[in-house]
């Protein structure tokens, strides 16, 4: 059986990137919501609607787990469609344990990027009331990396500016870590690295994500039944035409190409 892959656009690939080098022999649904995409500035309730819509359609598809490669659908949905599906429902959250773990003993901060949604979201806020009794926590959406990245612009003239701008509000300094909350946001690893201090590490909970994913097939004894397939769906229609079989390769051209 194959395993799904759900995000509301096309961030979610740079999680499957990382799926094919753990779990290469296995068979993959990607679901991109490319007609409601992006969610991060939309009200909650409306986002839901459309992730129960995404997931139902991708469990019919013969899926034996799903994972929801979308920190901002994660953040809204992840205990409602953990209770409606009796597949595994693997999400993902902003790596904020790790980071603020890795602070313990300096005197640094740490800045999370993630969509608004996921920032204003209870599940993000209780994790930092949680862990940040330090109050070393800062927070930054980025939506115009969203939309970049759905436009499929990685030129670094057209990015860096907004993202030079969007940092300056900061004194970089100070941070020994940056947290990328948002799925979108690691095709743009290499322009982070270039804006940010060698000192300050850059993470993202996507091979976290794939590892635990892995421990699941390992569990339910259903690893190694593929051999790398990928099918796309965007809101529901299978792409077959070539022009946009060949997005996809440009996506994964680009993580390719980034060594951060
Ligand atoms: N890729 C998504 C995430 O990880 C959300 C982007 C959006 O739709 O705004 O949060």
């Amino acid at each position: 059986m194959q395993i799904g892959f759900f995000d509301s656009g096309v961030g979610g690939i740079t999680v499957l990137h990382d799926a094919l080098k753990i779990l290469p022999n296995e068979d993959y649904v990607y679901y991109a919501d490319t007609l409601n995409v992006p969610y991060g500035p939309k009200p909650k309730d409306q986002v839901k609607k459309y992730i129960f819509a995404a997931v139902d359609f991708i469990v019919k598809q013969q899926v034996k787990a799903v994972v929801i490669a979308c920190n901002t659908a994660t953040s809204v949905a992840i205990e409602d469609l953990r209770v409606k599906y009796d597949i595994p429902i693997i999400g993902m959250e902003p790596a904020v344990k790790p980071a603020v773990e890795k602070n313990k003993n300096v005197n640094k901060r740490v800045l999370v990027t993630a969509t608004a949604l996921t920032l204003k979201e209870k599940k993000l806020k209780n994790l930092i009331t949680k862990l940040d009794n330090r109050h070393i926590v800062d927070l930054l959406p980025l939506p115009g990396l969203v939309q970049f990245a759905e436009k499929i612009e990685f030129r670094d003239e057209v990015v860096l500016p907004y993202l030079e701008e969007q940092l300056s509000q900061f004194d970089l300094r100070q941070y020994e870590t940056i947290v990328l909350g948002c799925t979108h946001f690691s095709f743009y690893k290499d322009m982070f690295r270039k804006l940010l201090p060698v000192h300050t590490a850059i993470i993202d909970g996507n091979m976290g994500t794939i590892k635990n994913l892995k421990r699941y097939l390992e569990k339910m004894q259903t690893i190694n039944e593929g051999k790398g397939n990928v099918i796309f769906y965007n809101s529901g229609v299978r792409i077959d035409d070539k022009e946009k079989l060949a997005n996809y390769s440009k996506l994964f051209k680009r993580l390719d190409s980034i060594s951060v």
